[in-house]
């Protein structure tokens, strides 16, 4: 570092697990870019003072991870449409003095699932259980991505009906129960788990109680990475499904970001590898 290095990081609460910095500072040095990118742990109430110190420093990129992604959106200058609809961001850029603000998580994700699985989303099926932040991201990716129908599949259906509403001007999209996901089966090409259910340490739970519908005609992804097979990806495997983990997104996400900030190519590969050494 000298004192022209252009500097960026990432702010969460807690912070201390992110691998972000390994994987970020991985792909600078890949591209001989004089660049770094740290962490920072930032509690709530020290959120705007935070933002005031990527404009006073000049830091080129932010990224935002729980529990500010919602909280960030009034303290930034623009946003991008991404994070205009999912109401959350988890990148920054600066461009002179501008912060705007994007969400890389739902393209992250599908760029991974595209990558890694050789799906073509285009006209396609797919059920998302879950109703949160995470489902939210996935759910605009998808659609932006010219999905034909999308169920979204909750505990609380109220919930999801509520995120149906917000959706429903940019795709097709239905609730269903949990009870109901099982006759509609023979109907999707994906479904996706953006709940943490089955996360370490409760790696024996799984959010479907029945998978008896699940066969090889269907991609079962899970936004979970630790483990990195989870109880669902297992099971579904077991019935010739194709399966697709969640750390992919954590590359992806922050290989878009990095794009935003560089303007160049992310070095994909070198970021998996920092991620899964
Ligand atoms: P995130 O931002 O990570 O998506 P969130 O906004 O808290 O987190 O959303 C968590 C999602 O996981 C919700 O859809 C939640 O279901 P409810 O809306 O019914 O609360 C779902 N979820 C979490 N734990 C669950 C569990 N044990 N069983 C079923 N669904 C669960």
């Amino acid at each position: 570092m000298n004192s022209k290095t252009v500097l960026h990081a990432v702010i969460g609460d807690p912070i201390a697990h992110s691998k972000s910095p390994l994987m970020m500072n991985r792909a600078f040095l890949e591209l001989g870019l004089n660049s770094a990118y740290a962490a920072f742990h930032v509690s709530p109430g020290q959120l705007p003072a935070a933002i005031a110190g990527v404009r006073a420093f000049g830091l080129r990129g932010l990224n935002v991870t729980i529990p500010h992604k919602e909280a960030v959106l009034p303290l930034l200058d623009e946003l991008d449409e991404s994070a205009r609809m999912i109401g959350a961001v988890n990148t920054i850029v600066n461009e002179n003095g501008v912060l705007r603000g994007y969400n890389t998580d739902g393209i992250g994700y599908v760029r991974s699932l595209e990558e890694e699985t050789g799906i073509e989303l285009s006209g396609k099926t797919v059920a998302v259980i879950g109703a949160g932040g995470a489902a939210r991201a996935i759910v605009y990716a998808l659609a932006k991505r010219g999905v034909a129908q999308i169920w979204l599949v909750n505990r609380t259906l109220a919930r999801a009906e509520e995120l149906t509403q917000h959706f429903s001007q940019i795709c097709s999209i239905g609730v269903l129960s949990l009870e109901q996901l099982p006759a509609h089966g023979h109907a999707l090409d994906l479904l996706v788990n953006t709940t943490s259910v089955g996360m370490s340490p409760d790696v024996e739970q799984c959010p479907l109680q029945d998978l008896n519908w699940i066969d090889e005609n269907i991609i079962i992804s899970d936004l979970i990475y630790n483990p990195r097979v989870t109880k669902l990806m297992r099971l579904a495997a077991e019935r010739g499904a194709k399966t697709h983990g969640g750390l992919g997104m954590l590359v992806y996400q922050g290989a878009c970001a990095f794009e935003y900030w560089t303007g160049m190519p992310a070095p994909v590969q070198v970021m998996w590898q920092a991620v899964t050494e």
